[in-house]
């Protein structure tokens, strides 16, 4: 990333705005979007001109609004193909859960629809809906379906809804939304042809066969790391224990105990340039494992003996590959991780705070310090995990160079 704010100037956003009640806001969005030097070019659709007019953002965008496959301004005459060639960006803010659902089969019967499939840009779509529906199975099997496939969703807020009712469906921050596009217009290949393994999840480690020792990651982090990868050119193989929704082109690991988080790092960190070790890994597994369910026994305690797993980071010893680690603490932040950037032998040690419950594990937020081996230190706002994992990346760049 070369401007971390000004990305906006002389790029093209085509901004898709469908028939949900928060139509209104996009207004806001294309002003902001025009002052800041873009060139906008709004989509509606016609529910969507049920909620805002055509005059509004013509005027605020000085381009004409495309509302139809079949009325076209562009040279080529036929608005979908321009559009989706020379926009840098598609945003569709906000999303209604029909058009998330045509996008995720494929369907083209609307100008955004048609214009979305023709594309190779990036999509972000931010939905806004009631809570029912964005809770409804065929939007979450939609959104995952979109998600696999690398379109970025940002995802709606809790809070007030049309409706009058409480719950998730209510259209993202707008802050957010213009953040995440200006950080995406920022994204330059820099990392094209890097292969990058990532771990990710906290390990689960059983104590018989029913139960386990875990922790509360959840794998957010380090599976944000991997798709910002993929955006930035990366080959990106993902290890990983949790179990949320990848997109396809990484090459995703499904793993459960440390001892397998082991077993496929050390085969994997072979091929790598560089290795970010975000899971959480257990370090102390049962020393045996039940293949049973052990059953209580009246008035009787239960004895754990457990043994400490291998530091998978620290044994990895490829002079070629640039080692990134966490350091998640709970006190003592700063020479925590600086002792784990030494005794790691890390390029980088990020560190985060895991005792505040704004941040760190489950939470979509994070707040980190990242060290390198020169000393440098920068330090990061709480800021959605995206944008860390941007700013994680950005310096893992800045060490590759
Ligand atoms: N790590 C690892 N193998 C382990 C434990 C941790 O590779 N068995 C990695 C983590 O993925 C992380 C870094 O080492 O990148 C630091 O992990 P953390 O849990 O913060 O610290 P530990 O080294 O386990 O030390 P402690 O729990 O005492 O803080």
């Amino acid at each position: 990333m070369i401007d971390k704010t000004v990305n906006f100037k002389g790029k093209k956003i085509a901004l898709c705005v469908t028939g949900s009640i928060s139509a209104y806001k996009s207004i806001s969005l294309a002003s902001e979007w025009t002052q800041k030097g873009a060139s906008v070019h709004v989509l509606l659709t016609e529910s969507a001109k049920k909620f805002v007019g055509k005059a509004t953002f013509e005027g605020i965008t000085h381009n004409k609004v495309t509302d139809s496959l079949w009325d076209n301004n562009s040279d080529s005459n036929i608005d979908h193909l321009d559009i989706s060639k020379t926009a840098d960006i598609i945003a569709i803010v906000p999303a209604t859960a029909n058009i998330i659902s045509k996008i995720a089969r494929g369907a083209c019967d609307d100008i955004i629809s048609t214009t979305v499939i023709a594309t190779t840009k990036p999509v972000l779509i931010a939905p806004a809906m009631d809570g029912n529906m964005y809770d409804h199975f065929a939007v979450k099997t939609n959104i995952d379906t979109l998600k696999e496939n690398g379109v970025i969703i940002m995802e709606p807020e809790e809070g007030y809804l049309a409706s009058g009712s409480f719950g998730k469906g209510r259209l993202q921050d707008l802050g957010n939304i213009s953040n995440e596009i200006n950080r995406i217009l920022g994204i330059e290949n820099e990392l094209k042809d890097i292969k990058i393994l990532v771990s990710a999840g906290g390990t689960k480690e059983p104590i018989d066969s029913v139960r386990y020792i875990g922790n509360r990651s959840s794998g957010k982090m380090g599976h944000l790391i991997a798709e910002e990868g993929l955006m930035r050119g990366a080959d990106v193989t993902l290890v990983s224990s949790s179990n949320l929704v990848t997109a396809s082109k990484i090459n995703k690991i499904s793993v459960e105990t440390a001892e397998e988080m082991a077993r496929e790092i050390k085969t994997r960190v072979k091929d790598a340039d560089c290795i970010i070790m975000a899971a959480a890994v257990s370090d102390f597994t049962p020393e045996i494992k039940v293949d049973r369910k052990i059953k209580k026994q009246s008035g009787k305690n239960l004895e754990l003996n457990l043994k400490q797993t291998p530091d998978i980071l620290k044994s990895i010893q490829k002079n070629n590959c640039i080692k990134v680690g966490f350091a998640a603490e709970t006190e003592n932040h700063l020479n925590n991780g600086i002792d784990k950037l030494k005794a790691k032998n890390l390029d980088m040690v990020v560190i985060n705070d895991v005792s505040s419950k704004k941040i760190g594990f489950e939470s979509d937020y994070n707040q980190v310090k990242m060290i390198t081996k020169d000393g440098n230190i920068s330090s990061t706002e709480i800021e959605p995990k995206r944008v860390i994992a941007g700013k994680i990346l950005d310096e893992l760049s800045k060490i590759i160079k």
